[in-house]
């Protein structure tokens, strides 16, 4: 594939390439070359002590950016990998620290989609990918909200992605979730044997985990359906994102599904949806669904919004 070559091109000349994966889009350097992976920072606007996850195209490349490949670390790719699931382990002192933030562990997925696997086997190094948005903003699920400029991002379009919000991120021994994702922490328990846990409180969290993150431009107010009325009232045109339509009529219903897994596939995409309709405010109403996968989807949705507070 044409596109293919060029991307590696660009990757061995320290440019950035955006690719696809299963999660949503990654804005891809060398993860080797530290320039390439400053201009990462730089393109995103990310804070230089946020560190970035490391894409590989199997268990073999992840060993090459870690320092220990624990028998945990073994079962769980073994399960989860080309997949969601991201794991921090102890780095190589030789990967740039920008990738890590300065940090002793380094963060690494696999990801399933056949064009990024490509490129990763193609390219033989583990590229950097953080998703390709900027700083705080809604993740890309599609090509063509990837929005940096040509010369800066070569764009690898791969489809829409199937899983919609990012990666779950797990600290090793024990086992502990940073970022809730896709994968939930039943499944990681069921297949390590011993009980996983959502790590709480800011100390215990990702870095990334501590901002406002993944939120559109226009305000976003997440809310109960008894305070809609109230907010429905208020002057200005209302988006309202919601599993089922609520009276009085929003200005714009934009309905999403009651399946857990088909509203995080199509969650970011109808914030910018919502994001360019020009109404003065975004209301999603909380979803209440009791899967492990509505934890994931109520951690962005508490990012991407200002929680409705009654007078
Ligand atoms: O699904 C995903 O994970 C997507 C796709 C492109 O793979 N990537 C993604 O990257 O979401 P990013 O940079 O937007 O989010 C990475 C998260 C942040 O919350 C960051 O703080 C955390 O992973 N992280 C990265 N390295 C870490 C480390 N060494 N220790 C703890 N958390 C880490
Ligand atoms: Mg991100």
């Amino acid at each position: 594939m044409r596109d293919l070559a060029a991307a590696v091109d660009r990757l061995a000349a320290g440019s950035l390439v955006a690719f696809p994966t299963e999660t949503v889009y990654g804005l891809g350097a060398d993860a080797l070359n530290a320039s390439a992976v400053r201009r990462v920072f730089q393109v995103k606007g990310r804070p230089a002590t946020n560190p970035l996850i490391v894409h590989v195209a199997d268990t073999a490349m992840a060993r090459q950016v870690t320092a220990e490949w624990p028998e945990e670390a073994e079962i769980l790719a073994r399960a989860f990998w080309p997949g969601p699931l991201t794991l921090v382990l102890p780095r190589r002192p030789d990967l740039p620290s920008e990738v890590t933030a300065g940090g002793d562990l380094v963060a690494v997925r696999c990801p399933d989609h056949p064009v990024t696997l490509e490129l990763l086997r193609r390219f033989g190094r583990p590229l950097v990918g953080p998703s390709a948005n900027r700083s705080g903003q809604v993740s890309p699920t599609t090509a063509a909200h990837v929005d940096f400029p040509p010369e800066e991002v070569l764009v690898l379009d791969g489809g829409p992605c199937r899983g919609g919000i990012e990666s779950t991120v797990l600290a090793l021994s024990p086992p502990r979730v940073l970022r809730p994702g896709l994968i939930t922490p039943r499944q990681l328990a069921k297949v390590l044997g011993q009980e996983v846990q959502l790590a709480s409180g800011p100390q215990a969290a990702s870095p990334g985990q501590l901002e406002r993150h993944y939120a559109p431009h226009t305000p976003a107010l997440l809310l109960q359906e008894e305070d809609w009325p109230a907010v429905r009232s208020r002057p200005g045109r209302i988006a309202l994102l919601a599993c089922q339509p609520l009276e009085p009529p929003p200005d714009l219903f934009l309905p999403m599904p009651i399946d857990p897994e088909a509203y995080a596939e199509r969650l970011y995409a109808r914030l910018r949806e919502a994001d360019v309709a020009g109404v003065e405010l975004i209301a999603v109403l909380a979803p209440v669904g009791e899967d492990e996968l509505w934890t994931a989807l109520r951690d962005r949705l508490s990012r991407a919004t200002v929680r409705y507070e009654r007078p």
